[in-house]
């Protein structure tokens, strides 16, 4: 048997308005074949057929809407993103091949050569050389700045300043945008506010409500949860992502279908596997602030952190990383992460095993030591992508982390 497009059964968007998004992460989005599968199908196909030429020629003109080729048109990326624009409360979103061209196509598609954009320092190192060196090789020049002092992203505002990026809470030192005032910035000055939400997901924090043009993700990350397959997306207005779509046809950083199935699948249990994150990284947070050896904690949970009231109010969880300062430099941080067992020594993040990692000498190696500097990457800085392993088990192998730090100290006397 052979399905035809006009066999597979969509769920009316309709039946889930209003809903929450916990039920959106199960039921938006999927689509039904003509097998009536209760789980979502998976379409790994190039390209699709018609039913005669002159359907082949009205697919290919845009009058007739159906799948053409899987470089644009493909029902199981399509399921994915209607799934995640539905939790994100956009009117539509566009899924690539990974968080970075997100974030590529979403400039090749709404920039142009003069236009100038304000970053947030503290964004991933990849991001900042997104921007810095290619970027500013097609004429467009971005101008960093503090996430968190709001004028100076008003004192960069250019008359040809067409978008302002941010990550919130940013990676690795968890500070907190005001949303609300960057929305205003942007709107008053005519320019599209891009919001990196990989940190919270829609479970968390929804943008979009908060004065955002644009959301990005890493599907990499939590939406995936599991660390299987690297993906993207792109969430906004039809008007925005038909410019963005229109560029991924022509470019090709597409999401592959069977990536579009995992993410899809991922997507069931990201509320769930958020709350869980969120209660980790609170408990191993507060433990990591008594510890002798630890300098200071970055985590918006904690009181301690200067934009926490304003966390509270944009977010209903504080996430699942965390990053903290030993005593020392590059050599008791490698040292800790080197003296833990269990936790995984890798740059991921948003997995639910846990991971740590030294942002200096991994994440953000690419940056030059005074752009690291400007963004607070410290040589003693250690961060952990809290995962959902029992909370005591975790602060287990953590403690021999700390012990090696010991051990050393004593070798030393
Ligand atoms: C906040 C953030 N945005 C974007 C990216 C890039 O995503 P990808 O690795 O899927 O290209 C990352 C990757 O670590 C990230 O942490």
């Amino acid at each position: 048997m052979t399905f035809r497009r006009e066999e597979t059964v969509w769920i009316p968007e309709s039946d889930l308005d209003g809903m929450s998004v916990d039920t959106l992460a199960v039921r938006a989005g999927q689509i039904r074949t003509g097998q009536l599968e209760h789980s979502d199908a998976i379409f790994p196909t190039s390209s699709f057929v018609y039913g005669s030429a002159a359907q082949a020629a009205a697919r290919f003109g845009g009058e007739e809407p159906g799948n053409i080729y899987s470089r644009f048109t493909n029902p199981t990326v399509q399921a994915f993103e209607g799934r995640i624009a539905a939790m994100e409360g956009g009117e539509r979103a566009v899924a690539t091949a990974s968080g970075m061209s997100a974030i590529l196509s979403t400039c090749m598609a709404l920039l142009k050569s003069g236009d100038h954009v304000i970053c947030s320092r503290g964004v991933f190192g990849t991001t900042n050389v997104l921007f810095q060196k290619y970027m500013a090789r097609f004429g467009v020049e971005t101008t960093f700045v503090s996430l968190t002092d709001m004028e100076e992203w008003q004192a960069s505002i250019r008359p040809e300043t067409r978008m302002l990026f941010i990550e919130t809470p940013s990676n690795p030192l968890c500070e907190v945008a005001d949303m609300e005032g960057l929305g205003l910035l942007a709107r008053d000055n005519d320019a599209l506010f891009v919001v990196d939400n990989c940190f919270c997901t829609p479970v968390l924090q929804r943008p979009l409500e908060q004065g955002a043009d644009i959301v990005i993700h890493s599907a990499t990350k939590y939406l995936d949860g599991q660390g299987r397959c690297v993906g993207g997306v792109v969430v906004g207005s039809e008007k925005m992502m038909e410019e963005v779509y229109g560029f991924l046809r022509s470019a090709g950083p597409t999401m592959s279908p069977f990536n579009a199935w995992v993410f899809q699948k991922g997507l069931e249990t990201l509320p769930i596997r958020m709350r869980a994150h969120c209660d980790n990284a609170l408990e191993l947070a507060l433990w990591l602030e008594q510890q002798p050896a630890v300098e200071r904690v970055f985590y918006a949970g904690l009181q301690s952190h200067p934009q926490h009231e304003l966390a509270k109010k944009q977010q209903t969880g504080f996430g699942g990383v965390l990053s903290f300062q030993l005593k020392g430099a590059r050599e008791e941080a490698w040292r800790f992460i080197d003296g833990t067992r269990m936790i995984s020594i890798t740059a991921n993040l948003g997995d639910v095993k846990t991971t740590i990692t030294h942002p200096a000498t991994t994440t953000h190696g690419r940056l030059s030591p005074e752009d690291k500097a400007r963004a607070g990457i410290t040589e003693n800085l250690v961060r952990i992508s809290v995962g959902i392993e029992a909370v005591e088990d975790l602060k287990t192998d953590l403690e021999r982390g700390f012990q090696a730090l010991r051990n050393e100290s004593t070798d030393n006397v």
